[in-house]
């Protein structure tokens, strides 16, 4: 164990092993979380949100960028900015509640007032400051470096480092999946959110092939008792499906392959819907026969994570929100589509609540093994954890992407190379 002075980049380097043995400090250990927040979420590319959860001018979203609270608004002038929500007077957060619709922010201590592009616009009893400030350089600072990709919100509080586009690489085609999957391009992530907090890590979250048959096996025998066919085929050892690193920590179980086999299915399922007989058609002409069974047939889920705190699972958004240690929140934006029949959209939504809802079957699973797994891990008398699974099995594919077998922890593996990548560096 590392002790108080024994704590530093050089040595947290050694808590990842090229070997696939990852100390669990790395999981448990405060100073390690404060770097991670120094380091990561301080610096790299977040994602923040989607321009539809604010789609008229004065909407505005709180979110978290590592311990920044931000106000992700639309601005009177229609543009989406990420600003500070922290008042320029004395800190105090000048975005109360956590989502609405305002003309101007105004500071509940002492008045202070901004407008919706952050432009300062009303100083309580201004005469006091005569002389003394310059309100034009007194608005809500904006973050960094803001970008997006087809309606999806990233942001830096660096103001240097790689570019959005050089963080997203190889991701964005995956990102594609589930915005093509509406047959006018367009998906809305405006219909509201769910969320669980759970006290384990942030990085337990998501991207393991391994565990879905054995965690999640009431998930599975319920789908084929119901007649809605097993689902652990894509998931097994003899599956075509891998787990595929794509650059920068950015990991996906690809799962594409076995089904875009089955998209006869899922078309024949949906021609059944109100609506269900014209998606098909508009999928069609809009994307050519192939690549619309593709779409159709993986729902416009690609089972991607974005390292470090955004994933896309089934048809929603997570994003990922690491508050200590040992506590996470996770918050879960469903996706409609654009283009489509309320049915159709209804279609979807039930089957993101079947799987990842309050009392769904399959998030809460998953929240109760990191409580576990975070409560298992105190016991370190041998703190190491073995995520060597597949190590010999990697290797790359046609794209320059790695992939290995859909069980394997390359995933796991790839994401926390690019977390010690990160905590290595001293400056951007
Ligand atoms: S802290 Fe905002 S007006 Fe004083
Ligand atoms: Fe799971």
């Amino acid at each position: 164990m590392f002790g108080e002075d024994k704590i530093g980049p050089a040595s947290v380097a050694d808590l990842v092993r090229d070997d696939g043995l990852v100390h669990s400090s790395v999981y448990t250990d405060q100073k390690i979380f404060d770097l991670e927040m120094e380091r990561i979420f301080h610096r790299t590319w977040l994602y923040v949100g989607h321009v539809t959860e604010v789609p008229n001018q004065g909407d505005y979203r709180r979110k978290t960028m590592g311990r920044h609270p931000v106000i992700f608004v639309r601005g009177d002038d229609d543009k989406v900015r990420v600003l500070m929500n922290r008042c320029r007077h004395r800190g105090a957060m000048v975005a109360e509640v956590d989502k609405g619709n305002v003309q101007h922010f105004r500071c509940p201590y002492h008045g202070w007032a901004y407008d919706t592009t952050g432009k300062l616009t009303t100083m309580h009893y201004e005469s006091g400051y005569k002389g003394l400030v310059d309100t034009e350089t007194l608005g809500l600072d904006p973050v960094p470096r803001i970008g997006e990709y087809r309606g999806m919100v990233f942001a830096s509080l660096s103001p240097t480092g790689r570019t959005l586009d050089e963080h997203l690489g190889a991701a964005k085609s995956r990102l594609d999946i589930a915005i093509d999957v509406s047959p006018t391009g367009d998906i809305f992530a405006s219909h509201g959110m769910n969320r669980t907090k759970y006290r384990g890590n942030w990085k337990l979250v998501g991207m393991d092939g391994y565990h879905p048959t054995v965690l999640h096996a009431s998930m599975f025998t319920l789908r084929s008792k119901s007649g809605q066919g097993s689902y652990r085929d894509p998931w097994g050892e003899g599956s075509e499906s891998v787990t595929r690193h794509l650059g920068n920590g950015h990991v996906m179980l690809d799962l594409t392959l076995p089904r875009a086999a089955n998209a006869e299915e899922q078309v024949h399922h949906y021609m059944e819907l109100p609506g269900g007989p014209e998606y098909i058609r508009d999928m069609k002409a809009r994307y050519g026969e192939e690549r619309a069974l593709f779409l159709i047939g993986n729902h416009g889920d690609p089972h991607i994570g974005l390292f470090p705190n955004m994933q896309i699972i089934g048809s929603h958004i997570r994003v990922i929100i690491p508050l200590a240690p040992g506590l996470t929140e996770v918050q879960m934006f469903p996706m409609a589509m654009g283009g489509v029949s309320d049915e159709i959209n209804q279609y979807r939504l039930r089957r993101h609540e079947f799987s990842y809802g309050p009392s769904s079957f399959v998030q809460p699973d998953d929240t109760e093994i990191f409580e576990r797994t975070q409560l298992g891990m105190m016991a370190q008398v041998n703190p190491w954890l073995n995520l060597t699974r597949g190590l010999t099995r990697e290797h790359r594919d046609t794209d320059g992407t790695t992939v290995a077998g859909i069980s394997d922890e390359l995933t796991q593996r790839q994401q926390l190379m690019e977390w010690r990548k990160l905590i290595e560096q001293e400056t951007v």
